[in-house]
């Protein structure tokens, strides 16, 4: 995992070029350049890249195809944003980039992983899959650009030591 903007480069430039193609705008879920460069400065944000050729890490010299934006706090890790480009899913990256977050977060310590997704989102068979188990409901949190009301589902991984 990558900390703080000093060192990003121009990451925040990839990590934008995928938010603006990969969350519908129906759902309000993209965050804007400020939002994503505010919370790298506090302290336990970091961030994770994928290429399109399965790459991890910002040096692949293919095009981003997904990334990962986390904040951890003592050792709990919240994965805030989740995103790989519509013409790369399918193919494993979103599977290949939760693993690398998954270890990284092991690396440092991390017991938890927490998100919180709308109830329905397709990504939550993914999540399902690598043993995230739904641990609160939101009744009606999100309210999506057309009015509909969907659950917020708050999900849990316990991070074992293998
Ligand atoms: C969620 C997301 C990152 C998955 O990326 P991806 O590269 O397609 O994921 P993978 O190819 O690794 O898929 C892994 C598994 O997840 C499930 N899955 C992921 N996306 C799915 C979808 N849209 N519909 C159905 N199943 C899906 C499948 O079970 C898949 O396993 P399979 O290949 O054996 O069928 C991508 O769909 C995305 O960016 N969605 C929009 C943003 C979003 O909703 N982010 C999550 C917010 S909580």
């Amino acid at each position: 995992m990558s900390f703080g903007p000093s060192d990003c480069g121009d990451d925040i430039d990839r990590i934008m070029d995928v938010m603006t193609g990969a969350f519908a705008p129906e759902y309000g879920e993209a965050w804007n350049r400020r939002q994503v460069s505010d919370s790298l400065l506090l302290t336990g944000t970091g961030y994770c890249l994928i290429g399109a050729d399965g790459t991890v890490g910002s040096t692949s010299e293919e095009p981003t195809a997904g990334f990962a934006l986390t904040r951890s706090v003592f050792d709990e890790e919240e994965l805030l944003l989740f995103a790989v480009l519509p013409q790369y899913r399918g193919k494993g990256l979103g599977a290949a980039l939760l693993t690398e977050v998954i270890a990284r977060a092991r690396q440092r310590g991390i017991r938890r992983l927490f998100l919180e997704m709308r109830r329905n989102n397709p990504a939550g068979k993914l999540y399902t899959g690598f043993g995230f188990r739904t641990v609160g409901i939101r009744p009606g949190y999100y309210r999506t650009a057309s009015g509909e009301r969907l659950d917020a589902l708050s999900q849990e991984l316990h991070i074992t030591d293998n």
